[in-house]
């Protein structure tokens, strides 16, 4: 029997093949259709499932909660504030007793190295939920995406816009040269990905045929996109960083110019969520009282435009999610790895 995902953590993208990524999305896609249908797949039932979040969150907690119930698995909430860990506890002891009672671990926090450790003591398999340095699970949600909308993947042109050394930058860049797609990461010189990433994309790169492009030049990243991409200027833990994000990004909005540089009719523009758009959040009304901004990296015009697929996108987390726990944990029989 074929179990390629059996017992593996989800850490980073490069820890699967491009074909392996491209298999998870699918076998997602099969998943929205078994859950729209009221048809059950219950692949973890009685086994349970620890989501522990150091960092906030919305999407990813409720797509691990929500999937992990469908599977008929027990889904448990450890927030920075209720368990030992980072306080009293280290991260090898706090790995070896969560491994002794759970079957899969859920992390969301900052640095890749404690996503890993739990990896290494739970002896469970391990998914990342964010990082300071990547955010695989999105990747999944955000290239099924893509392939709804297009009806496929590769040769596909995405160019991101903004601070283009965050988690989702570099995941964007790695997972798109793993699936083929061309990447364009548009951002100011200071904002740019690591050359580690950069050289881990361009290795995949070689395989896939996609061609990735660095750049701080608007026009040459735009030109010719399918899909523009942005997130928030200053992630979760860099919120001191706010003036000067705001000062290097500006150029870099998301907005009706940009989607027109494309030249394309039917470019669609993502976001995984959550956009500074309009003045409706705190975060948002503080900065407009400091900078006397009232739009951040994507405008409200943009955001509410038919294209704007960033609803579909988050919905998509959970289906995504829950194919990595099922694939992971589920024994699922794989005949092959799909391929486009
Ligand atoms: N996109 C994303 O990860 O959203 P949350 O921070 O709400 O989980
Ligand atoms: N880059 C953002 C992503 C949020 C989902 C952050 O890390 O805060």
């Amino acid at each position: 029997m074929l179990e390629p995902f059996q017992g593996k953590s989800l850490l980073a993208e490069k820890d699967f093949s491009g074909a392996e990524l491209y298999t998870l999305i699918k076998f997602a896609e099969h998943l929205k259709y078994l859950k729209s249908n009221n048809i059950e797949h219950h692949f973890l039932q009685g086994k349970n499932i620890a989501l522990l979040f150091a960092k906030t969150s919305t999407r990813t907690r409720s797509s691990f909660t929500v999937a992990a119930t469908d599977l008929g698995a027990h889904p448990e909430f450890l927030g920075a504030q209720d368990i030992q860990f980072g306080k009293k506890e280290s991260l090898v002891d706090t790995a070896k007793v969560l491994g002794s009672m759970y079957d899969g671990i859920e992390y969301r926090g900052y640095e890749q190295s404690v996503v890993e450790g739990l990896a290494k003591y739970s002896g469970v398999p391990v998914w990342n939920g964010l990082t300071d340095e990547w955010h695989p699970t999105q990747m999944l949600a955000d290239f099924m995406t893509i392939d709804e909308v297009f009806g496929h993947i590769k040769g596909i042109t995405l160019t991101y816009l903004g601070d283009a050394r965050n988690n989702v930058a570099n995941s964007l860049l790695v997972t798109g040269a793993m699936l083929g797609v061309n990447v364009h990461l548009v951002g100011p010189a200071s904002l740019q990905p690591s050359q580690e990433v950069q050289d881990i994309a361009t290795k995949f790169a070689q395989d896939s045929g996609s061609q990735l492009l660095i750049t701080d030049d608007l026009e040459k990243g735009l030109t010719g996109s399918d899909v523009l991409y942005t997130d928030i200027w200053a992630s979760m833990g860099e919120e001191d960083q706010w003036a000067s994000r705001i000062k290097l990004l500006q150029p870099y909005q998301l907005n009706m110019a940009a989607v027109k540089k494309t030249g394309k009719a039917d470019t669609i523009v993502m976001h995984d969520l959550p956009a500074y758009h309009d003045l409706n959040t705190k975060l948002a009304q503080d900065i407009h009282d400091q900078f006397g901004l009232s739009e951040l990296e994507i405008t409200d015009e943009v955001f509410n435009a038919p294209f704007a697929k960033q609803f579909q996108q988050a919905a998509n987390r959970m289906h995504t999610i829950k194919a990595v726990m099922a694939a992971s944990l589920g024994h699922v029989f794989i005949p092959v790895l799909a391929e486009e």
